[in-house]
């Protein structure tokens, strides 16, 4: 399974423990940046490349990190096809892919410390969608409006 990770400086820290045991537990990573740490470069720099990339299936799955989380997940839902989502929980972590199909998982670097991300991280990569008649309908619904507003 390939993951795609990218953070600003608010993640960049977090990003480079969570890509460090990502590769230990045996899984490629495409890290689409910040490849250094610079105070004051813009999480949607890194988070769209990596956003593109799911949509594409050029990986499976993202991780995307900035100081909250929550710039990391705007962004990355501005991207068509992108279902992604600020995590703090575990349960929210599995059902998240489970019931919405969610591709890519955010994270606050600054908010979440690395033990908890990392068990959220395998929480998010071990679960799959349900594919459930309601859960298809519903994402069916927001396939259907992100159409929509693409072309208006
Ligand atoms: C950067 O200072 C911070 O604003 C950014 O990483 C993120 O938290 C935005 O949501």
């Amino acid at each position: 399974m390939r993951i795609g990770i990218a953070a600003d400086h608010g993640g960049f820290d977090l990003k480079v423990q969570l890509a460090s045991a990502l590769k230990a537990a045996g899984y490629e990573v495409t890290d689409f940046g910040a490849y250094e740490l610079v105070t004051g470069d813009d999480y949607p720099d890194f988070v769209v490349p990596l956003a593109r990339a799911v949509a594409k299936g050029e990986v499976s799955r993202g991780l995307a990190i900035c100081g909250s989380g929550v710039g990391a997940c705007v962004a990355a839902n501005k991207v068509p096809g992108v279902r992604a989502a600020l995590i703090t929980d575990s349960f929210s972590a599995h059902q998240g892919v489970e019931d919405d199909d969610m591709n890519v998982m955010c994270l606050g670097g600054r908010v979440t410390g690395y033990a908890l991300s990392w068990d959220l991280v395998q929480t998010f990569l071990n679960a799959r969608f349900k594919g459930d008649e309601r859960f298809s309908r519903r994402l069916a619904k927001v396939a259907e409006l992100e159409n929509k507003e693409i072309r208006s």
